[in-house]
């Protein structure tokens, strides 16, 4: 009788364990949209971007369908929002802004912002 009763606790144990374990890998890569808003607001990326419109540059919406499927999207965008590529803007060649965030997590979680608009 006692036995059986140990073997129910360590099965639910185990359910338990490996619900908090799933619970705690999508929680990590769990899109902050807040942070994401104000890093753009912060960088005044809205002088030239929109979510959906097209200004100086491509709506989010738009590079998202350009990135869709793409296992480099993550990659292209870090290194088009850290390296200050040349852009042109009504004929004129400028370097894209650099992006101040805190760190590689708060990029990454812009960027996934980014690409799921
Ligand atoms: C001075 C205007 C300007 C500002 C400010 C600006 N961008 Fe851009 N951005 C552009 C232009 C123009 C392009 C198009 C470049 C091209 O297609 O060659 C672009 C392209 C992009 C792209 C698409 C890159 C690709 O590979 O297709 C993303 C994403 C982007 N910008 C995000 C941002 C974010 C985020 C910020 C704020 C941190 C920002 N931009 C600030 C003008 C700007």
């Amino acid at each position: 009788m006692n036995q059986i009763k140990f073997s129910v606790v360590v099965v639910r144990g185990v359910v338990a364990l490996s619900l908090s374990i799933a619970a705690a890998s999508i929680c990590a890569q769990a899109l902050d949209i807040p942070a994401a808003e104000a890093v753009v607001i912060a960088n005044k990326c809205g002088k030239c971007h929109s979510i959906d419109k097209q200004k100086d540059g491509p709506s989010f919406k738009k590079t998202a369908s350009k990135y869709k499927g793409r296992a480099d999207a993550e990659a292209k965008l870090v290194t088009h929002l850290t390296t200050g590529p040349t852009i042109e803007i009504d004929g004129v060649k400028e370097q894209h802004l650099k992006v101040k965030v805190k760190d590689e997590t708060a990029l990454k979680n812009l960027i996934a912002y980014i690409l799921s608009r």
